[in-house]
Formats: C-alpha cells, structure tokens, sequence
C-alpha cells in the first residue's frame, strides 16, 4: 500500500525520501517529460501537454516520417526550436549532484532534452533517444542541425531522409542503452521515478524489475498498477529541492 505526501504533508514525504536515499545502496532514477516542464518544455500528456494539440500517431511516427516527410519535418523543427534555449532547472543540478555524492547511480530517461547530462549527471541512459543527433536515415550519415531545419537532403545520398536520434511510435528502443538500463534496474534497492505518466511502453514496465523500494514524484498521482512504497505529489525540482536539505 503506497503512503501518499501531498499538501502541508509533501515535507514528510521529502524526509522519508531522504532516509531512503541515505539508507539504500544502488538508487536508480527513472525520469519522464514531468522533470522537464520546470525547464519550458511541454509534456506530453498532462493538462498543457504537447499531445493535446498533436496527435502523436500522426507526428511522431516511423510511418509519417516515411510518408509524410513534411509533416514530419515540420514537427521536429519546432521542437529543435523548442529545445534551442532550454536550460536545466535545479531538479536537475540535484540529480548531479546527488550522483556525485554516490547516493545514485544512474538515470534512465524518456527524456530527449538532454538536460540531464547539460547537469552534469555523467551516467544516463536515453531510452528515447536524443534531439542533439542529427543523421540520414537512409545511409546514416550524420548531419548538422542547421541542415535538417533547413530542410536540406542528405549530402551522401541526397535523399531528403535527415532526422534526429530520437524513438519514433513503431521503432524499437536502442537495444543496448534499453539492455542496460534493465539491468541497472534490476540492480537496484530504489527505484525513483519523477514525472512520468506510465502510459508508454516497454518503459513503463520499468518499474516492475527492481526488487528494492520503489517512489514516485510526480503532480498527478499514476501510482495505479504499481507497488510504490511513497508517493510524493508536487513539482520534481521543488520536491528535489526540499529532499536535498534532509541529506547533509
Ligand atoms: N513535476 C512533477 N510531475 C510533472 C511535472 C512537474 N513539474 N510536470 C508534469 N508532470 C507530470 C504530468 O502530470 C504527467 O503525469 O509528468 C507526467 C508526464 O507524463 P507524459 O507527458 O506522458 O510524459 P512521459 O511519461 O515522459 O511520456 C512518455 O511518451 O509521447 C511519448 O516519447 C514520448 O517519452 C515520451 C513518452
């Protein structure tokens, strides 16, 4: 039965999140697009998220980046856009340095920010990719930014296949960031998942693989389904935040 902290209650639940941390041994961190909202970018699926004005399926497939390059294109140019000035909040700089003080070990990411490792987190696992990679899929060969929002074709082969290195709907995740990132999981005594939904697939069987004690934080509780031991509901970074003072 998961304890739940919100409200006037949200500090106890920073307190007891701290004990964890300082007790366990190997904490792995499992964020979504919720650790990025604080740093301007829009989620995916909370009240202002980007899927309430896109339909992913139709934006973010293999199939319309097959068939419907354009559109495609158009999509990806606004985020490349969106993504240009962002810069990480401190929820982010906490995870930093909650790694450099060895009490955790890795991130595993939705996150195609890059905002983790802009933090300094060094050990972060992209399990949808990233926005920084830019190449031909076609013949692979890498590419510029500057070349994919001008809409160029590839200076290989000259077809006009250039996109980043993100997981579209219908592609499978990197085998060995995802093989990596189960074991990591499997690995650990907690597991802090920060500002996910659950909704996509494989990663949110994620949770289910650690054997330790599993915490959410997140603004909407989506603790249905799974065995978390304490929910915190509240903003990442001012709940990161709030935690950090328990662990001097
Ligand atoms: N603090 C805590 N939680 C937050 C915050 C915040 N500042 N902002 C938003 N959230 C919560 C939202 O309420 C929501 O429950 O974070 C969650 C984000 O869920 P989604 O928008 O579904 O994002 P995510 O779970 O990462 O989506 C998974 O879906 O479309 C694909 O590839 C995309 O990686 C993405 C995947």
């Amino acid at each position: 039965m998961s304890i739940i902290f919100a409200g006037e209650r949200l500090e106890d639940g920073c307190k007891e999140l701290a004990v964890l941390l300082l007790q366990t041994k190997y904490t792995v961190v499992l964020t979504g697009a919720g650790m990025d909202t604080e740093s301007n970018i829009p989620d995916f699926r909370g009240k202002n998220g980007l899927w309430r004005n896109y339909d992913p399926r139709l934006v973010a497939d293999i199939t319309t980046f097959q068939q419907n390059y354009d559109l495609f294109h158009e999509f990806y140019r606004e985020r490349l856009s969106t993504m240009k000035h962002v810069e990480p909040h401190p929820g982010h700089y906490v995870l930093a340095d909650l790694e450099q003080r060895g009490l955790i070990k890795a991130i595993t990411t939705q996150n195609i920010s890059g905002l983790h490792g802009k933090a300094g987190s060094k050990k972060v696992y992209e399990l949808h990719g990233n926005m920084k990679e830019i190449f031909c899929d076609r013949c692979g060969l890498p590419a510029t930014e500057q070349e994919l929002l001008s809409r160029q074709p590839c200076k290989g082969c000259k077809q006009y296949a250039l996109r980043p290195k993100v997981v579209l709907f219908g592609e499978p995740l990197p085998a060995d960031v995802w093989n990596a990132a189960i074991t990591e999981i499997k690995r650990s005594d907690l597991l802090l998942v920060i500002g996910t939904s659950l909704e996509v697939s494989p990663v949110n069987q994620l949770p289910y693989l650690t054997e330790g004690k599993l915490v959410l934080i997140n603004n909407e509780d989506r603790s249905a389904g799974y065995a978390f031991d304490l929910v915190l509901l509240g903003r990442a970074g001012e709940i990161l935040r709030r935690t950090v003072k328990y662990l001097s």
